[in-house]
């Protein structure tokens, strides 16, 4: 027998159908590249200590796996497979790892920044509505989070008050959403592992375009995990995790020394989910 379909008939007993698929691609997949491409036995070793490597790297405040799973595309293309609906406005965004566990609810009209975080403000508001009756969702949950003008999310930054720049919102009934951000900053991922190493490699700049972070739920409605790019911003094209696109561009305007934007969020009606948060409370 083929050696291939040996090793797949060796895991052919698994109970469930759904696993037992899985891991039969899994391996005939792997098996395929591995002819492809060869390696050799440095080759191989290299590859193990580098997997090790990255689980040295991953603790309960950060997931090289799930930083490479980003960097190479698979996220993006996870959350596209699953909700992308081609000809549909609406941009689903990967998560990304700095979701963090129980940011407080803010009041309407409530900032989420801290008075002492430089940076210029911006005030948000918009409407939550069904996508298909354009009829307004009230008491949809709007959960935000961003990076400070440093480029690092409050988790990174002990100078940073405890949940900094993240935040729940409830939108009112007439689906209305009211609240206080900052203009978003460039940043780069950590470029301190092995991640960090593939991208040098590759002569990629390790930076997301600015950007806010949106999970929008509703009871009812396929939960909308999108962000919010700056429209004109000329490193929209070379994100990073390849997420950022023409579907997620907000129009900022200036007022003074503050911003302003007026930014919908449509919602299709399916199963209300939660991403898991992969930062701790
Ligand atoms: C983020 O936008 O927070 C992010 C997404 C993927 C990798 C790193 C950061
Ligand atoms: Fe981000």
């Amino acid at each position: 027998m083929d050696f291939t379909k040996r090793v797949m008939s060796a895991y052919a007993k698994i109970d469930d159908p759904r696993l037992r698929s899985i891991i039969a691609a899994l391996i005939k997949h792997l098996h395929a590249f591995v002819n492809e491409i060869r390696p050799t036995d440095q080759e191989f070793e290299f590859a193990w200590d580098y997997m090790a490597r990255m689980a040295a790297k991953t603790g309960a405040e950060r997931n090289e796996f799930l930083l490479m799973a980003d960097v190479i595309g698979v996220s993006q293309m996870v959350e596209s497979i699953n909700h992308d609906e081609p000809g549909k406005p609406v941009g689903f965004a990967l998560v990304g790892p700095f979701l963090r566990a129980n940011d407080p609810f803010r009041d309407r009209g409530a900032a989420d920044v801290s008075d002492d975080t430089p940076g210029a403000r911006v005030r948000i508001t918009g409407k939550v509505y069904d996508f298909h009756t354009k009829v307004p969702i009230e008491g949809a949950i709007l959960d935000t989070w961003q990076a400070a003008s440093n480029g690092l999310y409050e988790n990174q930054d002990e100078n940073q008050p405890d949940y900094n720049l993240r935040g729940k919102y409830r939108s009112d009934r007439n689906g209305t959403f009211d609240l206080v951000a900052l203009m978003p900053t460039a940043y780069p991922v950590p470029t301190d592992g092995p991640v960090g190493e593939l991208l040098r490699a590759a002569k990629r700049p390790p930076d997301r375009p600015a950007h806010i972070h949106f999970i929008v739920s509703a009871p009812g409605y396929e939960t909308l995990v999108t962000q919010i790019f700056v429209k004109g911003d000329k490193q929209i094209e070379e994100d990073v995790v390849f997420t950022a696109d023409e579907k997620m561009i907000g129009d900022f305007k200036r007022e003074g020394d503050r911003f302003s934007l007026v930014y919908d969020f449509p919602l299709r009606r399916g199963v209300s989910t939660i991403p898991k948060a992969p930062i701790p409370a």
